[in-house]
């Protein structure tokens, strides 16, 4: 596999995602039962007095509810324009583009780093970022990375090659609901959700991480 295709890709594929929504848009999502669930959870943990760094922030819909929660965030993200939209929406916010395998931040520097569906992107696995995660917090800082689940479920949803992707691609099916034919590039097979629960598990237990999954 060439890895650099794939990264370029999914940068790419973010760059258009985030091309077509908005800042507001996601906020909305932060009212949703399960992310206010997630968010108490979260709220348990996170220092009040320290910096937290959230590493792929995109249009940032976390850093500026835990920015309004009083909590010290710093967002990184390699799509600058995603960045200058949140920088729109709130000047104030600490933003940097970076790609999170080379944060520009010296060694601990953060007391807490959030990752919210990042990961599992990287064709290479997730363990350089996890490394640098770690570079980059103050000893007993804290990591939350949250990656999408491994069960038959998500692999089947998740996979391109299912009927119902198939079928989403179909030509006929296409122009049955009024949709235009996908472009060659569209047809390209999605990169993303490599999922990487296990892997993320499995490697920060290696490097005496204390590591826990679902269960804060
Ligand atoms: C699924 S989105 C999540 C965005 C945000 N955390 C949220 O919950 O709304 C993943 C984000 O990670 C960013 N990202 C992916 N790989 C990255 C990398 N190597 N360096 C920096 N940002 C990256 C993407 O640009 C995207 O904004």
């Amino acid at each position: 596999m060439d890895l650099e295709a794939v990264n370029r890709e999914v940068k790419r594929e973010f760059e258009e995602e985030w091309a077509g929504t908005s800042v507001e848009n996601l906020l909305i999502t932060n009212q949703y039962p399960r992310a206010k669930e997630e968010f108490a959870c979260f709220e348990k943990f996170l220092p009040k007095d320290d910096l937290i760094l959230e590493a792929g922030c995109g249009l940032g819909p976390k850093l500026i509810y835990f920015t309004q929660k009083n909590y010290s965030m710093v967002g990184v993200d390699y799509v600058f324009s995603a960045l200058e939209r949140v920088h729109q929406y709130n000047p104030k916010l600490t933003l940097a583009q970076t790609d999170v395998h080379a944060l520009p931040f010296p060694e601990s520097s953060f007391g807490a780093y959030l990752s919210y569906g990042v990961v599992e992107h990287f064709p290479q696995g997730p363990q350089q970022a996890i490394l640098e995660a770690h570079r980059v917090l103050k000893s007993g800082g804290l990591i939350f990375m949250m990656v999408p689940a491994d069960n038959p479920l998500s692999r089947f949803v998740y996979d391109e090659q299912n009927f119902l992707h198939k079928l989403r691609r179909n030509g006929l099916i296409r122009k049955l609901m009024g949709k235009p034919p996908l472009q060659p590039q569209e047809e390209t097979q999605p990169i993303s959700n490599y999922t990487v629960e296990r892997k993320c598990v499995a490697f920060s237990r290696h490097r005496n991480f204390r590591s826990s999954t679902n269960n804060l």
